[in-house]
């Protein structure tokens, strides 16, 4: 069997268009143009790229794009006073912090910084919390995009086994904690994890989110899963250039699975257009306005 291409150009291609079309009503309608600041604090150069494409994505949403640099021996003090004025400023509705931050700025105090309803990284300890008891939350964008092609490839999630290989705070806590809430039985693994391979052969839904290049292979996943690759890990090619590669060996797992989703080409692409449809959510609920149906 040769696995079904989980393209991620035509999902996030399809969140964008929304975001794009729910932005030109919220203008017309209501004179409101959301804004998304980016702060990116040193020069990590995957960091770069990230900041760049998703300014590129805002602007062509219609939305205000706002790009803070800080020098990479910023202080944290300094940090959060930027943090603060955008928290205030009343043009800006999403706040993003880059990460990783230089390690002399402490990432949970400039995340709880930001004004929970700002958060549309949905990092906030208060989304966070939301979200796990099921309240109205922002949820982070990369498990966001992941459920969104797990649901429109298998539908109904109910009663499945998800495994999710990955245990951060940015994507595999936050996976869980949204397959469980679709009724998923669901399994973390993480690097204590006894017979890793064994654990992942149960999965009909199997998450890789470890940043190890294709630590997981063809024979640990079962037969007709479904396979979503978080894994973005730049590898040096022959000719000296740099290549991307998932946490799964696809052309392993391309054969033994239902679905899958490419590196590159899957879930990095759905990860900056959730972050549109985030900016859109959290626009309208500081307008106090319905979001617009598109
Ligand atoms: N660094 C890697 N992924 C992310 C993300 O989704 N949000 C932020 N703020 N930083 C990241």
């Amino acid at each position: 069997m040769t696995a079904k291409i989980i393209d991620g150009k035509i999902y996030s291609a399809r969140v964008r268009e929304k975001a794009g079309k729910q932005v030109a009503i919220l203008k017309s309608k209501y004179g409101l143009t959301p804004g998304l600041a980016v702060v990116l604090v040193g020069e990590d150069p995957a960091s770069q790229v990230y900041v760049r494409n998703k300014g590129k994505a805002t602007a062509e949403a219609g939305m205000k794009s706002e790009e803070i640099r800080l020098d990479v021996s910023a202080t944290e003090a300094e940090v959060l006073e930027v943090v603060h004025r955008l928290n205030a400023d009343p043009t800006i509705h999403g706040i993003l912090v880059q990460l990783p931050l230089p390690k002399q700025v402490n990432e949970t105090a400039v995340l709880d910084a930001i004004d929970p309803m700002k958060d549309v990284d949905g990092f906030h300890v208060i989304n966070t919390g939301r979200q796990a008891v099921g309240l109205p939350a922002m949820v982070p964008c990369t498990p966001l995009g992941c459920l969104i092609m797990l649901k429109d490839t298998l539908g109904d999630l109910s009663g499945l086994n998800a495994v999710v290989v990955g245990r951060s705070n940015i994507v595999g806590k936050p996976m869980a904690s949204l397959l469980l809430a679709e009724n998923c039985t669901v399994t973390i693994a993480h690097s204590r994890t006894r017979d890793l391979p064994a654990v992942c052969r149960g999965a009909d839904i199997l998450v890789a989110a470890v940043g190890r290049p294709n630590m997981i292979r063809g024979d640990w996943i079962k037969p007709g899963a479904t396979v979503i690759d978080v894994g973005i890990n730049r590898i040096p090619k022959e000719d000296g250039k740099t290549r991307l590669i998932g946490d799964v060996c696809f052309n392993e797992a391309v054969e033994v699975a239902a679905a899958i989703t490419p590196v590159p080409g899957g879930v990095g692409l759905m990860t900056v257009a959730c972050l549109l449809a985030n900016t859109v959510t959290a626009a309208c609920r500081q307008a106090g306005i319905e979001e617009p149906e598109v």
